[in-house]
């Protein structure tokens, strides 16, 4: 059994051997933050503890499971906002000790990218993790289930927050991913020049520089009378920008630890356009790439229980 309650979302999960997902119930509390423009940490909490029992109770019945048939309990317990993930790790602890369950631990971003991994048969050790959400852009060089060193992470924003931010400036809305590549598909990433940085010498990213030019894009075409008829085009730019960055460093980190295999997982990883960048400029390196499904992408419990039961059992082995 799976439990995640790291930002906005509620989610229980049932696993079958850690691979088979028998059941992986969310709930979202977004629509009671989007009038904020943002999540609030506050409201979040109080909407896990409200949800937190319910949504576990619809898990064991869809996956038509007794509490006394699960054999270990995972829960995420980092990164996340501590009210939120307080609520996740006292309802598991409490039912882990009531039941005698084992119980385990989980990090949040190497979930993410573990994701990439469920349903797909054998595991593809080694291989770089890249995370792309909300609050995280990182690169793992993981060698094995139990043995991950971070290689690269952002000086400032994360990639979704940057998106979530431009689509603010752009007035399109909340949460920013989805809008900003649906209005991008209809503008040309060319008419208007943006960059992002790119550090050079390092694996790092920096994605605050991109979003300030086009918040001051933005002031420069409203004084033209011309913003409105280029909010696509913006989208467009500030996207090709980014996500150019994006494959170009997961790959430079291929190349750099001589590593064939990349999985990814996050948020963003549901964009279409970065799958298709990255997978085309994959294969003339001859790298391969794994994606979560879609609907694993975001946070779910069910890449919690994936990760806990590949590390229980590698440790059960070893
Ligand atoms: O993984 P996630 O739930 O957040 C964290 O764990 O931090 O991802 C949420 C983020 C948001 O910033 C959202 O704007 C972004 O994922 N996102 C997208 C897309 N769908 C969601 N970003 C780019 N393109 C998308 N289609
Ligand atoms: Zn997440």
């Amino acid at each position: 059994m799976g439990i995640e309650t790291s930002c906005d979302e509620t989610s229980a999960a049932i696993l079958k051997a850690g691979r088979k997902i028998l059941s992986n119930v969310i709930a979202s509390s977004l629509p009671l933050h989007q009038r904020f423009g943002g999540i609030i940490p506050e409201i979040a909490s109080r909407a896990h503890l409200e949800q937190i029992s319910r949504v576990s109770e619809i898990a064991l019945r869809r996956a038509r499971i007794k509490i006394r048939d699960i054999g270990l309990i995972c829960v995420t317990n980092e990164p996340g906002l501590t009210g939120a993930l307080l609520v996740g790790l006292s309802f598991s602890r409490a039912l882990a000790l009531a039941r005698n369950i084992p119980y385990l631990e989980i990090n949040h971003l190497k979930a993410h990218i573990y994701a990439s991994l469920l349903g797909k048969g054998k595991t593809n050790f080694p291989f770089i993790g890249f995370v792309i959400s909300g609050g995280h852009t990182n690169m793992f060089l993981v060698k094995d289930i139990l043995h991950w060193r971070e290689i690269a992470s952002t000086r400032d924003d994360a990639v979704g927050e940057s998106y979530d931010k431009v689509a603010k400036i752009l007035g399109l809305g909340f949460p920013g991913g989805p809008i900003i590549e649906k209005r991008a598909l209809q503008g040309n990433p060319h008419k208007i020049k943006l960059t992002c940085a790119n550090l050079e010498n390092s694996l790092d990213f920096s994605f605050s520089g991109i979003k300030t030019a086009v918040l001051y894009k933005c002031r420069e075409l409203e004084r033209f009378g011309s913003f409105k008829e280029n909010i696509d085009n913006l989208a467009a730019s500030f996207q090709e920008n980014v996500i150019s960055v994006l494959v170009q460093k997961a790959l430079t980190a291929c190349k750099k630890y001589k590593i064939k295999n990349l999985s990814l997982g996050g948020g963003v990883t549901v964009n279409n356009f970065l799958r298709k960048k990255l997978v085309e400029a994959a294969k003339a390196e001859k790298i391969n790439v794994l994606f979560p499904e879609k609907e694993l992408c975001l946070d779910n419990a069910a890449m919690i229980a994936g990760l806990g039961y590949g590390i229980f059992k590698y440790q059960s082995h070893n």
